[in-house]
């Protein structure tokens, strides 16, 4: 390996060259080279293992910081136990605490923080996007980053700003590198969302994007075909809420072209608080 260099713009340089690449992650405090490792720090197989003594590594061998691991669990084991866990907070304090103390979802170790919420969650309208991106992921909240700065400004085509209505993802950590969130990783945080939802009580869900949409309202179809249409989505105690799925904003980043439709959205938005529609 090269010495890494000292001085300060050609380390802002390498640390530019790592995120560029998709590295955002630091695992241990140096790097190490697994192909010039001692065949001794393997594991030893099976039945080596139970006839000879576990060999110790060799002093010289660096010892990687470990990450905490998740609590161990089928994933339908630790959802259910998610389930048990969010039902008891009896308001979003507390469910931020029991979501802060919850280790059954492994995006927790990698995450820098918890991104529970924004806004105010006394608001008729509450938002919900995928899951952290790297700016949220850093400052503890949801929709920090570019897509936070264009949900804001489309908010404010409609008269409203953060004040005025609540924001959460269906994954309150970050996915590393900015990754989908998987099925498992879902489920295991959905009761929590769905528990959110529930204390929060909004009039009406904006769903930001397919994932969100897909997960809270059941629907398969692509977000393409469900934005702008109203559905409802139900509450565990059986209340109703109106639910409308729109473009991630995102997407409409990439394909700017599309804000038309993410402002048509906005609009049906602005009419069901007005009782116009
Ligand atoms: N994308 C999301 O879905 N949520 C965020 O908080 C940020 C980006």
């Amino acid at each position: 390996m090269q010495d890494a260099p000292s001085d300060r713009d050609a380390l802002q340089t390498l640390l530019d060259f790592h995120v560029e690449a998709g590295v955002d992650l630091a695992l241990d405090e140096t790097p190490h080279n697994r192909f010039a490792e001692p065949k001794a720090e393997r594991p030893p197989a099976k039945a080596a293992a139970q006839t000879s003594a576990p060999k110790a590594p060799p002093p010289s061998a660096p010892s990687p910081r470990a990450l905490p691991k998740a609590a161990a669990g089928a994933p339908e084991e630790v959802a259910s136990m998610a389930r048990e866990q969010a039902r008891h907070a009896q308001s979003l304090e507390e469910l931020e605490a029991i979501l802060a103390g919850f280790d059954g979802c492994a995006l927790k170790f990698s995450a820098k923080n918890l991104a529970f919420a924004d806004g105010n969650p006394e608001g008729r309208v509450m938002l919900v996007g995928e899951a952290p991106g790297a700016d949220e992921d850093r400052i503890g909240k949801p929709f920090m980053g570019r897509s936070g700065q264009l949900l804001d400004r489309m908010l404010a085509t409609i008269g409203l700003d953060r004040s005025q209505v609540y924001v959460a993802n269906i994954v309150p950590w970050r996915p590393p590198g900015n990754r989908t969130p998987t099925p498992q990783e879902v489920a295991i945080c959905k009761p929590f969302i769905a528990r959110q939802i529930e204390l929060a009580s909004p009039e009406f869900l904006l769903c930001l994007g397919g994932p969100a949409a897909q997960n809270l309202l059941g629907i398969k179809d692509g977000i393409l075909r469900t934005r702008g249409r109203w559905f409802t989505y139900k509450t565990e105690d059986g209340r109703e809420v109106r639910a409308l799925p729109t473009l991630h904003p995102a997407y409409l980043l990439r394909q700017p072209l599309q804000k038309r439709l993410g402002w048509r959205d906005f609009q049906a938005l602005r009419r069901a608080l007005d009782g116009r529609e």
